[in-house]
């Protein structure tokens, strides 16, 4: 890896051992070594402080140290990090089961934990298989998910994503082929839609959906209308409804939950990063009383068959039950109101500037689509620029995006807008005409 600075000992050392994310080993710029962070804060080794756009890949939504949840989790500490939820209970994750059955819509009723967004999604089909499985449908196996989709990088997860992402194409050969589809936004892919079900929905089990906005695959919008329309088509062919909320659930796009903007019920829905504020692994996969139901028997091959080590921490579930509190008392959704009618208004001089094809927000997300970010040296290039200007921004592909915590001050937010502004003028002037 390239680039210098004075780093501390243990970067020198663990950054010869360590194996990072997404990461060309050999020749990506070096990490920023990270001392602190702080309300939308990253301190660095170095002295210098970042503005947080991205709130830790979306998860920080009350920013970072929160006080309430450093207690929740320091007394939780105290008591119980974590007991097998086999045969043994505890009180933060019951609890947060009673608290998402309740925070859900419509009959969302079961609540099953686990460590992380993409495992999550694993139990969520694992459900719908095996639902239709006890119903006496075992043939209903496949599952329809939608062009552009991100559902993790496990191995089933990324068999329902785009297989064009550049992230699990290696893995092709690794996966069971499941029916990738347009998202049916207009009419010609409705009726695509329509009509792949007309023939093939007795083999299929459920679809699965990014509700509102595709966000790995390219923060990709579409309307509630489309969500509607995949959930009565959903019930017209008695498919199962999977919505993936772990980038949009808690508030991201100006209601608890995507999906209660299109009044829509799913029978599955999943949950992870701000479920516990940026502090803690943890996902949850929320079922209706019909799914819970068809598990129910006399028979021990009927129940469900998932189990991971930590479902159920009571660490984790103490600090996205204090996660929740703050909702309940602070004013988040209004802080997304706010945040977006910002992001909306200031994001707007991006349209005039060259090689930028689209400008879009909703809710506490902003995204300036360019035409083409060129080669990897220059994304590389577009965010060093922004942590030379103080803000931590991390575009993606041809994305620029912004996704900061909720609790971030009008004035870090329009340094934030300011600098995407500047930053992708200067990224346009570099451009070969
Ligand atoms: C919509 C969606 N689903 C699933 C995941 C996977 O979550 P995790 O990275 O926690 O496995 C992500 C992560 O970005 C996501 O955005």
């Amino acid at each position: 890896m390239s680039d210098s600075f004075h780093e501390p000992e243990w970067f020198r050392e663990g950054i010869r051992h360590i194996w990072l994310p997404y990461t060309q080993m050999q020749n990506s710029p070096l990490p920023q070594a990270v001392k602190a962070v702080q309300g939308s804060r990253i301190i660095l080794e170095d002295g210098r402080e970042l503005i947080d756009g991205v709130a830790s890949w979306w998860t920080a939504c009350h920013g970072y140290n929160h006080p309430h949840i450093k207690e929740a989790v320091a007394a939780q500490l105290d008591k119980m990090p974590h007991v097998m939820l086999a045969g043994l209970s505890n009180e933060p994750a019951f609890t947060l089961a009673t608290r998402l059955a309740a925070l859900t819509p419509g009959d969302l009723n079961r609540v099953f934990i686990s460590e992380s967004g993409s495992v999550s999604v694993e139990i969520a089909l694992k459900l719908a298989v095996q639902y239709w499985l006890n119903r006496g449908r075992p043939e209903r196996q496949k599952i329809i998910a939608f062009k552009n989709g991100y559902h993790g990088d496990t191995i089933g997860t990324m068999a329902i994503g785009d297989s064009e992402n550049i992230m699990h194409s290696p893995f092709a050969g690794l996966m069971h082929h499941q029916q990738i589809l347009d998202i049916p936004a207009d009419e010609k892919t409705r009726q695509d839609v329509e009509l792949f079900l007309e023939y093939n929905a007795g083999e299929c089990a459920a679809v699965v959906l990014e509700p509102l906005v595709q966000g790995a695959g390219g923060m990709i919008f579409h309307d509630t209308e489309t969500v509607k329309f995949i959930n009565d088509t959903c019930k017209k062919h008695d498919l199962l409804l999977i919505l993936d909320e772990i980038m949009v659930g808690f508030g991201r796009l100006g209601s608890m939950f995507a999906c209660q903007q299109a009044d829509v019920v799913p029978d599955i829905l999943t949950l992870s990063k701000s479920l516990t504020g940026g502090t803690m692994a943890l996902a949850a996969t929320v079922a209706s009383d019909r799914i819970f139901e068809a598990f129910l028997s006399d028979d021990i091959e009927d129940c469900f068959m998932h189990g991971p080590t930590y479902t159920g921490n009571a660490l984790a579930c103490a600090a996205a039950n204090a996660s929740l509190d703050l909702f309940e008392t602070e004013p988040r959704l209004e802080q997304v109101q706010n945040i977006a009618a910002k992001l909306k208004a200031e994001l707007v001089p991006c349209r005039s500037i060259k090689g930028v094809v689209d400008v879009r927000t909703m809710g506490a997300l902003g995204v300036v689509e360019l035409d083409d970010m060129g080669d990897v040296d220059d994304m590389y290039w577009i965010r060093k620029k922004f942590v030379e200007e103080g803000c931590w921004v991390r575009p993606f592909g041809n994305i620029v995006y912004l996704m900061p915590p909720f609790v971030i001050s009008d004035e870090e937010l329009s340094t934030l807008t300011d600098t995407v502004v500047k930053i992708v003028g200067e990224w346009s002037d570099r451009k070969p005409s």
